[in-house]
């Protein structure tokens, strides 16, 4: 167990084998942290999924009495934070929860809470611990309706629950005792995948803590920042404000590789307009959601195909682009392509899609009958070079 400050410590649990977390691949496990912080009364900050239960009690139990906690604060409901509540709030005997009104309302919603003790707390609320003391911040939409974040002043910490977090099992607890572009690159991948539809929130949660001296922020999931919090606000302030990168994604799903042939093509296009562009032909059936989701968040220009099958895109593509326009990121300018035998269908459907998220096509759709033509692989690769140049001008935009 560490601790973070004098008697503040981390107490959650490490889900070292979780590879599926609601559709997301945390191919490195998860952590649900919760923190106690011991003072002259004691307060539980979150607490974990429902299956974890133990290993907290174990945590706490080997610091405190569980009938010395006098406040569990529920700073989130998903249940990954929330499932044990339930057997919290029955075995902290006189323990108060803490939450926003809104939250009050969710948990009603999963949980019977006819018999806990609930106080409503707000962002002009301070509860005193002793000689500490925790305030509240709505954060709303980062990443439910009902999210807050819990600040310390005395200690210049942030319990930012699911903001700033990585799903990331480790065995140590900070970010300084990790490899930081691993952390990042997990960090970047749950922004993408979690956090997405929520950048304008994300930017008034940032402009809100700007205000904050921190000295630390303890997220609900993976490594605490205690040296790098520049490097984790500043990528999120990118992030949020949809920033790009100089960089061209080719998206596509293929049958007998003339798809692939054509997306190879495209690929090689781009590469010839600068050796600093990043250029990553993906095959869609090849990679999970959340990488495809990952590489696309900062990505300004896309091509997407397909081969065509009962006169739709595949199907697999299908499910990508459902995922993309779920996720709502800022618009791609974009290409649609694919093979088709004797009728059309993939490409066109693909189209469809790319128009009604509003991106915007920039070339004329590239088609073909069967094998590509040395005509078509040259279209492919004109194409390239078009989304080649576009990506380095919306890169450089951002300067
Ligand atoms: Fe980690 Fe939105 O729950």
């Amino acid at each position: 167990m560490s601790e973070l400050r004098n008697n503040i410590f981390s107490v959650g649990a490490v889900d070292w084998n979780v590879r599926d977390f609601h559709s997301f691949d945390t191919k490195r496990g998860a952590t649900y942290n919760a923190y106690l912080v011991q003072d002259e009364k004691n307060a539980l900050i979150d607490a974990v999924k429902a299956p974890f239960a133990e290993t907290l009690f174990r945590n706490i139990s080997e610091k405190t009495e569980l009938e010395k906690i006098n406040y569990v604060v529920c700073n989130h409901c998903e249940p990954d934070h929330s499932g044990a509540l339930p057997e919290v709030m029955k075995r902290l005997t006189n323990a108060t929860l803490l939450c926003n009104a809104k939250c009050k309302d969710v948990l009603a919603a999963h949980y019977d809470i006819a018999d806990w003790k609930i106080q409503i707390v707000g962002p002009t609320d301070r509860i005193s611990l002793g000689t500490r003391s925790m305030m509240f911040l709505n954060t709303p939409m980062v990443h439910w309706p009902e999210s807050m974040m819990t600040y310390i002043p005395e200690e210049k910490i942030l319990f930012s629950n699911d903001a700033f977090g990585q799903h990331l099992a480790t065995s140590v607890r900070f970010d300084d005792q990790w490899d930081l572009p691993e952390i990042m690159r997990e960090a970047k991948a749950y922004y993408a995948n979690i956090v997405t539809p929520y950048g304008r929130q994300v930017l008034k949660t940032l402009e809100a803590a700007k205000d904050l001296p921190l000295e630390m922020i303890a997220p609900s999931h993976g490594l605490i920042w205690r040296k790098n919090l520049g490097t984790i606000l500043s990528a999120y302030s990118d992030w949020a404000s949809g920033r790009y990168s100089a960089k061209v994604l080719i998206l596509y799903d293929t049958m007998w590789e003339s798809t692939k042939k054509m997306a190879e093509e495209i690929a090689k296009g781009a590469i010839s307009v600068s050796s600093g562009l990043d250029v990553q032909p993906i095959h869609i059936r090849k990679t999970s959601l959340t990488r495809i989701a990952t590489e696309l968040l900062d990505t300004p220009v896309i091509a997407v195909g397909s081969a065509t099958l009962n006169t739709l895109m595949m199907p697999m593509m299908g499910a990508v682009l459902t995922y993309i326009k779920g996720l709502k990121f800022r618009s791609k300018s974009a290409v649609s392509f694919g093979s088709a035998g004797w009728g059309p269908g993939g490409p066109e459907s693909i189209a469809k899609w790319l128009e009604e998220m509003n991106y915007p096509l920039v070339a004329p759709m590239i088609k073909s009958k069967f094998l590509p033509t040395p005509e078509v692989l040259d279209q492919c690769f004109q194409t390239g070079i078009t989304l080649g140049k576009l990506a380095l001008e919306k890169a450089k935009q951002n300067e």
